[in-house]
């Protein structure tokens, strides 16, 4: 009786010492085990009396009952604590200033492109992108530049093998929009376009914007007017422009565009023209019933006329310093 209190007091005592989770199993283990020290007694009992047997094993049970409880009680109060110190360690202390996230900016370039969509969005156009791996049809055939043409020296191709290349103009895309749909229409086609050159003035890749309208009677001075006015409105006002007889071989008349620029000198910026007869013959348009006439401009040009950049290869050399100049509203 009396080593049963001493126990109790013992069993209190470690489980009031347990500061883990693990320590608490052990003792358990120890003392309600299947060999536990519980168990332990209530075998030796079968050498007691029955008076005795009856007593002693209601007092081991007791000892017994009040040890579990104790354990269960230990167990709430450790998982408390444990809960209460993971709440205390991911604690977030709103009062510390926030993160700084680095916003990115538009490209200057597909700016540029933004605001010329806009543009011809108002006079009912529709933009549509089109594939940069073209092939020899598209690109040149069709357009009225067959092999051995002069017109395609100037064009440095990157070719991928006999009839596959990177486009090297977007005028590919007059093309093939003629041959899916039928007139009238009126597109624009903005995109990269391939050249072998490489300096201060020419880039591998750089981006044009193509212009196409097949109506009834649309004539040269419709695109005169659309080409002054979309000028007009890239730079903000009215700048002089000059349109100078030029050679296509996918238009006739053919003209090019140059631009005074701030220094007193003409550049030019675009070249546009009224679609050839044999370019409508190719993708199956009556040049009896319909008219066309299309422009291609250079974005990095009128780009770099507008902002005062000075080497086009700035465009492209991804220079946080360069890029975040451009700040829009
Ligand atoms: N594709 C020509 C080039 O890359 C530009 C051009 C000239 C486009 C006249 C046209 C055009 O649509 O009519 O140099």
């Amino acid at each position: 009786m009396l080593m049963l209190e001493k126990l109790w007091n013992i069993i209190e005592n470690e489980i009031e010492n347990s500061d883990n989770i693990n320590m608490l199993n052990e003792i358990k283990i120890k003392y309600l085990g299947k060999n536990g020290i519980f168990n332990g007694y209530m075998k030796n009992l079968k050498n007691f009396s029955f008076e005795e047997k009856k007593k002693y094993s209601i007092i081991i049970n007791t000892v017994k009952k009040n040890t579990i409880f104790k354990i269960n009680t230990k167990k709430i109060e450790l998982n408390k604590f444990i809960i209460k110190k993971r709440i205390e360690q991911e604690k977030i202390d709103v009062s510390l200033p926030g993160r700084y996230v680095k916003n990115g900016s538009i490209h200057p370039i597909n700016y540029s492109i933004n605001i010329i969509k806009k543009f011809f969005y108002t006079l009912g156009f529709q933009s549509v992108n089109g594939l940069e791996i073209e092939d020899e049809y598209h690109n040149f055939n069709a357009l009225n530049i067959p092999k051995n043409h002069p017109a395609r020296d100037h064009h440095d191709t990157f070719w991928f093998d006999e009839n596959r290349l990177l486009r090297t103009q977007t005028s590919n895309m007059q093309i093939r929009i003629m041959k899916s749909h039928k007139p009238p229409m009126r597109f624009i086609f903005p995109g990269k376009v391939y050249r072998n050159d490489y300096d201060s003035t020419h880039t591998p890749m750089f981006h044009q914007v193509e212009g196409l309208i097949v109506e009834k009677n649309i004539n040269f001075s419709h695109l005169k007017w659309i080409i002054y006015n979309f000028i007009f409105n890239f730079f903000n006002k009215k700048v002089s422009l000059r349109f100078r007889p030029s050679y296509f071989p996918f238009t006739t008349p053919s003209s090019e565009v140059d631009i005074m620029t701030d220094s007193e000198k003409w550049l030019e910026i675009l070249g546009c023209g009224m679609v050839h007869p044999l370019v409508l013959k190719n993708v199956n348009i009556d040049s009896n019933v319909y008219s066309a006439c299309a422009f291609g401009l250079g974005v990095e040009r009128i780009t770099m006329l507008r902002y005062g950049i000075s080497d086009l290869r700035s465009f492209f050399e991804n220079d946080l310093r360069f890029i975040k100049q451009f700040k829009y509203i």
